[in-house]
């Protein structure tokens, strides 16, 4: 409720203001005199101060002085009459701009206290959409509140100002590459190139070239020397994205090149002195690579200086809301719509979703369904099929085929309630081997996902 204090020291027109306000459901405090207005502005929280200029031997000027010393947000009223323009000249360079001029009807009071009241709702709008923007849990457009984002928060700030090697590994879609822009973008490199290969785009022979770059007549059709990408990202950064693809042979060359930091461009026997921070990058499991002989080892050591892990979307369902009404917002904006938010069917959904292509997967579904939007609120039939269709567990990888056998039978007969024969029907066996399945992998028939 909004508190007024009125301040006259005509009692008649105090009380009758006071009444008036008071009827049109405002908290009313009445002071008489310039030392009770002060009194009441201490004892409580006054919003809209009334008052008249003249207070007896002190003046209304003086008195918003005071209050706003007490109070910043107080918002206050002046009640003139003729003759007084050069006090409400005064009253403005405070931030005074209400004035109330004597004699007045109570329509007029309503109007100005009516703007007054538009004014403070305006300013609480505006300090909470700050709030809340503050509160947005970003780092260089990295979203997220979940402890394991608020610690890469933290670890991207330590080893962006250090020039370390740093291997961030991870499901796909996690959030790799903005991770290693945050990396550049917060380093004081920044001002020099970021400059990203990846590794698993081009033939090997055709990624030594580009990364280390050619000299002219190193083979037929070299026919001018050419840069390569290390030499491209001098005083900057290199990107080795999906560098788990990298071939044995190139693997070789690139741990020279970072032990001695100097590059041979092919057919070139002189070596060139680099000054490039590495970031790398992948999806696989660099320490299984290592075991069946595919990744060297040594390479690793040196890769992994430091190591930021990226949890898949489903082991940070936290995140999940944060990330989706960030999505929400950017894809309204981009396609001109108002969708205000998401049906507690779709908020169940995504928390029960499984996300095999995490974040990026999220960003796809939501702008899909803000294309397909119809309704205020998101709704599950504006989701793309493909959260449905419970092929989840083939893609997210080193699974058995019993593992995959068993989720899918679980997202079948979740998707169809349960029903056996539905459920046996879609999945082209019959209800017995069904049945057979499902005691084999102890699903009973309620189970859910
Ligand atoms: N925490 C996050 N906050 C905001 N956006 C994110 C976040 N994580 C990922 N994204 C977004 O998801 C998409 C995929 O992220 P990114 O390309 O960095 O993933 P990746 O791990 O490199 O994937 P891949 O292995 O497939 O290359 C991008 O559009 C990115 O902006
Ligand atoms: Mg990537």
């Amino acid at each position: 409720m909004i508190r007024i204090l009125v301040v006259d020291d005509e009692e008649l027109i105090c009380n009758s203001l006071s009444l008036h306000l008071d009827e049109s459901g405002f908290k009313v405090y009445k002071a008489y005199c310039y030392d009770e207005a002060i009194e009441s502005l201490k004892e409580n929280t006054i919003d809209i101060m009334i008052t008249d200029l003249r207070l007896g031997s002190s003046d209304g000027i003086e008195l918003v002085r005071e209050a706003l010393k007490i109070n910043q947000n107080i918002v206050s009223i002046i009640m003139t009459g003729y003759g007084t323009f050069e006090k409400a000249f005064e009253a403005g360079k405070l931030g005074v701009f209400y004035f109330i001029t004597k004699p007045f009807s109570m329509e007029q009071v309503d109007t100005v206290i009516k703007k007054v009241v538009n004014e403070i709702n305006m300013k609480e709008e505006n300090t909470e959409l700050k709030k809340i923007i503050n509160e947005r849990f970003e780092f260089s457009n990295i979203i997220g509140k979940s402890a394991q984002m608020k610690k890469i928060f933290e670890t991207i700030e330590k080893v962006c100002i250090l020039d370390v090697t740093v291997l961030i590994t991870g499901e796909s879609g996690t959030g790799k590459e903005i991770v290693a822009n945050a990396i550049h973008f917060n380093s004081k490199r920044k001002d020099f190139p970021f400059v990203k290969v990846n590794c698993s785009a081009l033939p090997d022979a055709l990624l030594e070239s580009e990364l280390f770059g050619v000299e002219k007549g190193a083979f037929t059709g070299a026919d001018k020397s050419r840069k390569g990408r290390f030499e491209m990202a001098e005083s900057g950064s290199i990107l080795l994205d999906e560098i788990g693809d990298m071939e044995l042979n190139l693997q070789a060359k690139l741990l020279r090149v970072l032990q001695n930091k100097t590059i041979e461009p092919l057919g070139s026997t002189k070596s060139i002195n680099i000054n490039t921070r590495v970031i790398a990058s992948t999806n696989q499991d660099l320490v299984e690579q290592i075991k069946q002989g595919k990744f060297r080892e040594d390479l690793y050591f040196r890769l992994n200086v430091v190591n930021i892990k990226l949890p898949p979307l489903r082991e940070k369902k936290e995140d999940i809301m944060l990330l989706a009404e960030h999505f929400l917002e950017k894809y309204n904006s981009e396609f001109g719509k108002s969708v205000k938010g998401f049906k507690k069917e779709v908020i169940d959904k995504f928390a029960n979703y499984n996300w095999p292509g995490n974040v990026r997967e999220l960003e796809n579904v939501v702008q899909h369904a803000v294309i397909f939007a119809e309704e205020d609120k998101l709704s599950l039939k504006d989701l793309p099929d493909s959260m449905f269709s419970g092929n989840i567990a083939i893609i997210s990888g080193t699974r058995s085929l019993e593992e995959i056998e068993k989720q899918h039978i679980l997202n079948i007969l979740s998707e169809y309630g349960h029903n056996i024969s539905q459920a046996a029907k879609i999945l082209g066996i019959d209800r017995k081997t069904l049945y057979n399945k499902m005691k084999k992998y102890g699903l009973s028939e309620r189970q859910r996902q």
